[in-house]
């Protein structure tokens, strides 16, 4: 049988070095556990404007669609800023969520123990912190028409975009949450703005029929998403799975992400439908961004994008075990104090680089066999 196969797009910024470590994790995995993949790799955002003039040529896009997982790095930086909306380097990320339908976003914040100190956040707040978000990926206000920025007969102008739900839209990102939860603490928490959209109405009723006839043995509570925002930091060990839109999601999940810490540990992955050979569509990706301000100086730290490779094991490949062997050298390594400067504390101490942490996490894999 054909190795599955992974299409990487580092992106811009600290994406290309994150991408490194990465591939050294992935060589690790076919030279001692017999798991090899088919690599390709190719431009996204400012990346492929600067070669093509467009943040995400064609052929880019018909390859994600054909491969089993896509691994994204980051996108966008200072040197954009002024390109046409159209252009711009964000807009390579959403039409590949958007064209591959990857509707249901995990996003994990897992508080690793070593790291319990560096939350903003109490640590008997964050310790053993395990939630995860499950943010709708490919409708809401992000997508929503009309959308746009016109002129007014008075001389002003006016900025539109729509928040646009439909029942199927709703029902099949509360029945991943619910598949989830099934498999975590069995608890899921709904989040909209009922109160004053009709939106979010229709989001809390939707959210409730999938409950009530197909899973009434998950425990489901609703929360306006400006109380969820402050539930989360102030007892955010209540949550197990949250559901909620595109842009509160993306909200609640920086939110969420520095709960633990650092944006630089949280992975993601962007689930579709299940296609042919049964795998879900799918594209991994850091929380983080481009960090155009340490790129380039071997400051980054890899673990988010090396933690969304171990998503792809789980999600993408049925690997859970190898997933866990992963987590699990990088949770050793932090307990051992290997930092990235994001990693240290007020107290200061020498951080690695970029490469240094994935040698060692390396080096913890060769520890586990
Ligand atoms: C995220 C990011 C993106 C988003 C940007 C880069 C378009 O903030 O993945 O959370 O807003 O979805
Ligand atoms: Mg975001």
């Amino acid at each position: 049988m054909a190795n599955p196969s992974i299409l990487i797009l580092p992106g811009d910024g600290i994406g290309p070095e994150v991408m490194a470590e990465v591939r050294k994790v992935i060589g690790w995995f076919g030279k001692n556990r017999d798991l090899n993949f088919d690599l390709s790799e190719d431009l996204v955002g400012g990346a492929a404007y600067d070669a093509h003039g467009t943040p995400l040529t064609d052929a880019t896009m018909a390859k994600a669609q054909s491969v089993d997982a896509v691994l994204l790095g980051a996108v966008g930086g200072p040197a954009y800023d002024d390109l046409d909306f159209s252009v711009k380097p964000e807009r390579g990320l959403l039409r590949l969520r958007k064209e591959m339908d990857l509707f249901a976003n995990l996003r994990p914040a897992q508080c690793f123990d070593a790291l319990a100190d560096f939350s903003s956040l109490k640590k008997d707040v964050v310790s053993g912190l395990d939630i995860m978000i499950v943010r709708e990926l490919t409708s809401g206000s992000y997508f929503g028409e009309p959308r746009g920025i016109s002129d007014l007969p008075d001389g002003q102008r006016v900025g539109i975009n729509t928040q646009r739900y439909t029942t199927n839209e709703i029902r099949r990102v509360a029945r991943s949450a619910f598949e989830l939860a099934r498999k975590r603490g069995n608890k899921v928490c709904s989040m909209e703005k009922a109160n004053v959209m009709e939106s979010g109405i229709l989001w809390r009723e939707e959210v409730t029929w999938v409950h009530q006839n197909e899973y009434p043995d998950v425990e489901l509570s609703h929360m306006y998403a400006d109380n969820g925002a402050m539930q989360l930091v102030r007892w955010p060990k209540q949550f197990d799975v949250i559901v909620t839109d595109n842009l509160f999601g993306d909200i609640l999940s920086d939110c969420a992400a520095m709960l633990t810490g650092s944006l630089g540990m949280l992975p993601s992955a962007s689930l579709g439908v299940p296609m042919e050979n049964g795998r879900p569509k799918a594209m991994y990706e850091p929380v983080h961004g481009s960090a155009p301000d340490i790129t380039g100086q071997g400051k980054a730290n890899p673990i988010a994008c090396i933690l969304s490779f171990a998503m792809a094991l789980r999600y993408s490949f049925d690997n859970g075990d190898e997933a866990t062997r992963l987590e699990n050298a990088i949770e050793t390594v932090l307990a051992n104090g290997a930092r990235t400067a994001d990693l240290l504390g007020p107290e200061g101490g020498s951080p690695i680089s970029t490469t240094e942490m994935g040698d060692v996490i390396i080096a913890a894999l060769d520890a586990s066999l």
